[in-house]
């Protein structure tokens, strides 16, 4: 472990955007804000680099990472775009959108980051900090989100204190971010395959290629061989407490994460917190992660979670949540 760093935080602006860029060029680890979620930033085309974020996170080393770049001329440097990621790139780069593409020949991004794979994953993410600190530095930055491998991915610069500080540089503070859910992942095959569901609704990006995407086999990863989207390790996003999905009533002492109006008894909970009081998936979402963490301190007995329909966000939604519920041994 990389321990005894003093981990600055600086406001985001001009002097954190150079201070980051500095830093990731000397091989340095900045957490940054995008609009999906805080990214934990390295030098994508440094192997070194990348360990140390690999060692920081705890994350297990066969999970690839995704590379983040300002322009679509930077991504085509270093992914294959044929017409259907073309489409894709213009109708929502930038956004909370990751393509996963081969990779081209002279792509300089090391071999770890991609975990050996012949493809690599690309985003543009549209933050204004995370722009400003792309151009700056002026080549691509893999950003996982910026926990600890296997918590809950963090919306605020506290989150990322909470489980970063002493492991990493630089924390640049931008406030909470907006989507609150990691990217949407479309990997760019013979069929566009939605590899993880996300912050760019399933339904937007199948309207823009007027076709459905197929379905990634669920949880392949969990089967031996390379995984088609590593991150997606059935416990990925637990919390320590145990979580109940689709509760329609409240037992004694059990925490209520709500959607819409509370179950009957909610007064009876240990806590509760709404993700959304009028039934809104885009407030739900970005209230995801933090509210999983605030009721995870609880230390209740059980979180129980109300059900959240299916659709637009709610899809990308309840995946986090499914992986929050496997148990944790
Ligand atoms: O919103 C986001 O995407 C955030 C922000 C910081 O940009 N980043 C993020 O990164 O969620 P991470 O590392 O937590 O998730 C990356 C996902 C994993 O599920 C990984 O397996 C998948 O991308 N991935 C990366 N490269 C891949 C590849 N070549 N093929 C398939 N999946 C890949
Ligand atoms: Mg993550």
């Amino acid at each position: 472990m990389n321990v005894g760093l003093t981990t600055e935080i600086l406001p985001a602006g001009e002097a954190a955007t150079e201070a980051a860029a500095r830093t990731l060029a000397a091989g340095g680890l900045v957490a940054f804000p995008t609009e999906t979620v805080y990214g934990l930033g390295a030098d994508a085309t440094n192997a070194t680099a990348i360990a140390l974020l690999y060692q920081a996170k705890g994350r297990p080393a066969f999970n690839p990472l995704i590379s983040h770049v300002s322009d679509l001329a930077a991504a085509q440097r270093i992914g294959c775009f044929d017409d259907t990621a073309l489409k894709l790139a213009e109708a929502f780069w930038p956004g909370p959108l990751t393509l996963v593409l081969p990779k081209t020949g002279d792509c300089a991004v090391a071999d770890l980051a991609t975990a050996g794979l012949d493809t690599i994953a690309i985003r543009i993410p549209s933050h204004p900090v995370a722009r400003a600190i792309l151009k700056s530095f002026g080549k691509p930055v893999v950003a996982p989100s910026a926990n600890l491998s296997g918590h809950v991915s963090p919306t605020t610069a506290a989150h990322v204190k909470s489980d970063l500080d002493g492991l990493i540089d630089l924390i640049v503070d931008g406030g909470a971010v907006e989507v609150g859910v990691e990217s949407t992942i479309v990997g760019c095959f013979d069929a566009p395959m939605l590899l993880r569901p996300g912050g760019l609704p399933r339904e937007e990006i199948e309207r823009v290629l007027d076709r459905k995407l197929v379905q990634a086999p669920p949880d392949a990863e969990s089967d031996s061989g390379q995984p088609l989207a590593p991150g997606m390790l059935a416990s990925h996003y637990a919390p320590r407490t145990r979580v109940r999905l689709d509760a329609t009533s409240i037992e004694p002492g059990e925490a209520l994460l709500a959607f819409g109006s509370p179950v009957a008894g909610a007064d009876m909970a240990a806590a509760v917190m709404n993700l959304s009081a009028r039934s809104n998936l885009t407030e739900a979402a970005s209230n995801l992660f933090g509210y999983l963490r605030a009721l995870d301190a609880r230390q209740a007995r059980t979180i129980a979670v109300m059900p959240i329909p299916h659709h637009g966000l709610g899809e990308a939604i309840n995946d986090r949540l499914r992986r929050a519920a496997v148990g944790r041994e």
